[in-house]
């Protein structure tokens, strides 16, 4: 253990605000989460609005509107302009308005429907096990409409980044057909298709996410390049004929035995020669984060799943018969790890 580092006076102050920043996240994200959800960023991106403006428009009581705008100007999505007007900052009209194409305000919203599971958090912490007897089993099965709308739309505005950050690392140019298995409602494969224009895919995913998938499906421009095949990696043979193989966010899912049922059923699809592309927020060897990797860790502690290291995720790849294990730098969202089934 090398020597305890010591702060400035001024540095051990701003680190007691990063403590109360950890202590009080739970209602930084409620006020986001609702902000998003009465469509705050969406209205301020048709113009900026003074304090009263805002109350009335969204029918809030005076009472509540200064600690709410104060809490967003202060956080960096809004700020107030010389006139008194509050109006989107660059990273609210990108991040935060729902008809941008970087939007990423469904994953706040999927966060809310965590709050029941997160509460549980410091139970799972000391046991190790699930919120929930089956863990994502029960989780991914017990999805009425609603939420599996939420929780879709929350995975779409992760995969938007995620693609463009997987585009740079691999090349799909060298394949021919791309199985993405739990490939949702195609955040990854409808962004990986409009990048190259001659690969064709198939999304494998539960029945119950097919309706979505193929409105979003319907709205791409590589419409006529998918198609999506419903079934469960647990019970159902997954479509032959694919050289590529995507698992996004999946393995992370799962403890290591499901992952071993979900690879074997991967390994047996794909083409000899093929390669699998394993991508999810991985942790660093050193375990020095990434910062969301390892807070979303966390999530996965309840959920029942678990943030794996590239190397942990290696030897998955080699125990299912996958060999030419290659991995990325770990990423701040997301790493890479490949592997090929021997040709
Ligand atoms: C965390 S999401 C990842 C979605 C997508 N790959 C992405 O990165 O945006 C996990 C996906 O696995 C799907 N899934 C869960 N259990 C499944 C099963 N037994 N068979 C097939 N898909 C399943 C879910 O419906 C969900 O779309």
């Amino acid at each position: 253990m090398g020597r305890k580092q010591y702060w400035r006076m001024d540095e051990l102050e701003s680190a007691r605000f990063r403590i109360y920043a950890l202590e009080d996240g739970a209602i930084r994200a409620q006020a986001l989460a609702f902000c998003l959800r009465i469509g705050l960023f969406d209205r301020l991106e048709e113009g900026a609005l003074d304090s009263g403006e805002i109350g009335d428009a969204f029918d809030l009581s005076p009472r509540v509107v200064p600690s709410l705008l104060a809490f967003l100007a202060s956080q960096g999505p809004i700020e107030r302009g010389l006139d008194g007007r509050f109006g989107n900052t660059q990273a609210a009209s990108v991040f935060l308005v729902r008809t941008s194409p970087r939007y990423v305000g469904g994953r706040g919203l999927l966060f809310q429907g965590f709050y029941d599971a997160i509460a549980h958090l410091p139970e799972s912490l000391a046991t190790g096990k699930p919120w929930t007897p089956a863990g994502q089993h029960d989780m991914f099965g017990g999805f009425g409409p609603e939420e599996q709308a939420w929780f879709a739309e929350g995975m779409f505005a992760n995969a938007v980044h995620g693609a463009r950050w997987l585009l740079e690392q691999v090349d799909f140019r060298s394949g021919r057909r791309l199985l993405d298995v739990g490939g949702s409602t195609g955040g990854y494969t409808l962004s990986i298709l409009e990048a190259v224009p001659a690969l064709q895919a198939t999304i494998f995913d539960l029945p119950a996410v097919r309706d979505l998938a193929e409105q979003r499906i319907r709205a791409s421009a590589a419409s006529d390049r998918v198609s999506f095949v419903p079934g469960s990696f647990f019970t159902d043979p997954l479509p032959k004929g694919h050289d590529m193989l995507l698992l996004s966010s999946v393995l992370h899912d799962w403890g290591d035995g499901d992952c071993e049922r979900i690879l074997k059923r991967c390994f047996e699809a794909l083409e000899p020669g093929g390669t699998v592309v394993v991508t999810e927020p991985m942790l660093r060897e050193d375990y020095s984060g990434p910062d969301h990797p390892a807070a979303s860790g966390l999530t996965m502690v309840v959920l029942g799943g678990e943030n794996r290291m590239p190397n942990r995720i290696c030897e998955l790849l080699e125990s299912a018969g996958f060999g030419a294990c290659w991995q990325s730098e770990v990423g701040a969202q997301n790493s890479v790890v490949t592997g090929k089934k021997p040709g």
